[in-house]
C-alpha cells in the first residue's frame, strides 16, 4: 500500500469514534488456528508502517479466511483498532485499577480504545504470578481475552489454573532467532498443550518464539498447537506481505 492510501486509512481511523473498533465484538472468541502479530517497539513498526502492517494482516486474513491477531504498538492500539477489521491485543497492561498510576495501561483504557484483549506478562515485559491474576479475571469481568506468555512446561500450567483466554509458549533463549520452537523444541510445544488442556480442556495454546514461515506454523499446529505468536519474522522481513503469505501457508 502507498504511503497516500495508508494516511487516507489514518484519517478514516481518525475520524471513527475510539473504542467503537470496527473489529470484532469484545470477548468473542477467535476463530483457531489463529496468527498473533506482535509488533513489538520496532522501528519497523511505528507510526505509518505500524499501519501498513496492520493493513496487510487485515487483507490477507480477509483473503485467506484465516483468523490473524495484531498487538500494535501501544501508542497506536486505538487508532490501529479503530482502522483495521481484525482482533487488536494490547501488548500489555498493568495490574491496576483506574487511578493515579502515571505512565500505566489499564484493562478500561484497552477496552475503550476498542481492543479485544491483551498479551499479559511477555517475556519482555513479565509479571508477577499475582498480578497475572489480577489481568486476567478483570479482564474476563470486562469481556476481554487474555494471552498470557510462559517460558516453559511448569510455568504453563501454573497459568492455566489462572484459566486465561489462551496460553503462549514461548523459550525465551529462542526470541528475535529464527529459530521455531515448533522445529528446535517441539517437545515444549507438545507437553504444554497436553499438560495445559489437563487443567483446563477449553484453553487455547499457542506456541512462539523464532516462527517465520510456513513450516514453522504447519509443525505448531501438527503439535497441537491452536496457533502461533510471532514478531520478527514478518516485522523484520524485508516483505511482510510475503513473510505473512508464507506463514498463512502452513495453516
Ligand atoms: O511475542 C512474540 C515473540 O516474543 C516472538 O518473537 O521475533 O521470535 O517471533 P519472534
Amino acid at each position: 500500500m502507498d504511503m497516500m492510501a495508508v494516511e487516507g486509512r489514518r484519517e478514516e481511523g481518525m475520524g471513527i469514534e475510539i473504542g467503537t473498533g470496527t473489529g470484532m465484538g469484545m470477548g468473542e472468541k477467535i476463530e483457531t488456528p489463529v496468527i498473533v502479530l506482535n509488533v513489538k517497539a520496532y522501528a519497523e513498526s511505528m507510526g505509518e508502517k505500524g499501519f501498513e502492517l496492520a493493513e496487510i494482516c487485515e487483507e490477507v486474513a480477509d483473503e485467506k479466511g484465516i483468523s490473524i491477531a495484531i498487538c500494535p504498538q501501544q501508542v497506536e492500539l486505538a487508532l490501529i483498532a479503530s482502522m483495521v477489521n481484525i482482533p487488536c491485543f494490547a501488548q500489555h497492561v498493568d495490574a491496576i485499577e483506574p487511578g493515579s498510576h502515571t505512565g500505566s495501561v489499564t484493562l478500561e483504557t484497552i477496552k475503550e480504545a476498542g481492543a479485544t484483549g491483551s498479551l499479559v506478562n511477555h517475556s519482555e515485559h513479565r509479571l508477577k504470578i499475582a498480578e497475572i491474576d489480577f489481568i486476567v479475571k478483570k479482564a474476563a469481568s470486562l469481556n476481554l481475552l487474555t494471552i498470557v506468555c510462559t517460558n516453559n512446561i511448569a510455568v504453563s500450567k501454573a497459568v492455566a489454573e489462572l484459566k486465561p483466554y489462551a496460553i503462549a509458549v514461548e523459550p525465551p533463549e529462542l526470541i528475535g532467532t529464527g529459530k521455531a520452537v515448533s522445529k528446535v523444541d517441539p517437545g515444549i510445544v507438545e507437553d504444554t498443550v497436553k499438560e495445559v488442556r489437563r487443567v483446563d480442556e477449553g484453553s487455547v495454546v499457542l506456541c512462539g518464539a523464532g516462527v517465520t514461515n510456513g513450516e514453522d506454523v504447519r509443525a505448531a499446529i501438527e503439535l497441537g498447537a491452536d496457533g502461533v505468536l510471532l514478531a520478527s519474522g514478518v516485522v523484520k522481513a524485508k516483505d511482510p506481505r510475503a513473510a505473512l503469505l508464507d506463514l498463512v501457508s502452513g495453516v
